[in-house]
């Protein structure tokens, strides 16, 4: 964080522009919610931190409520594993501070899902053609997905 902050000073940026804070997005009275210049984006992008998270749908519901009348929120997570596509939630029962992962990935249909009870009118999910190595997972190889949310 001290880099990212050090990184936007050498360039010029102003701390509205560029600026890395720590908080949980999932407390509703940390900075995310509080600050001022944590409100009207026009995007709010979370890459692989959704499948930590108990709640995805809070957390959806949590980065809307950052975003201006039209922004869009784009997550970036694994897709489910084929024997898990079925659409049914896949929680991983042994989630614990020593094993964050609340979720294996999240296939289309629940990614839309989780959108609209979000809030979003519009919604899209991308495969990324090419697998990611991931060695701690049962298979190495993974898939990405890259999904967008629209609020009205
Ligand atoms: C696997 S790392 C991904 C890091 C980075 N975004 C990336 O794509 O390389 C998961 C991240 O999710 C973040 N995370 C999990 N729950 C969170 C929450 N409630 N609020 C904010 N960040 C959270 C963790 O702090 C961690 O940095």
């Amino acid at each position: 964080m001290k880099l990212y902050n050090e990184t936007s000073a050498q360039l010029n940026l102003e701390p509205q522009r560029m600026r890395a804070v720590q908080g949980d997005l999932m407390d509703s009275n940390g900075p995310a919610f509080q600050d001022e210049d944590f409100r009207d984006f026009d995007l709010a992008v979370m890459s692989m931190a959704l499948h930590h998270v108990p709640d995805p749908l809070a957390m959806l519901r949590a980065l809307v409520r950052l975003l201006k009348p039209g922004g869009r929120v784009v997550i970036i997570d694994w897709t489910l594993d084929t024997a898990q596509d079925d659409g049914t939630d896949v929680v991983t029962p042994q989630y614990s501070t020593q094993y964050p992962v609340a979720y294996h990935g999240f296939n289309q249909q629940q990614m839309a899902k989780l959108f609209k009870e979000a809030g979003c009118v519009a919604s899209d999910y991308q495969v990324h053609p090419e697998p990611s190595h991931c060695p701690p997972m049962s298979n190495p190889w993974r898939h990405l997905f890259f999904a967008k949310g629209e609020i009205a």
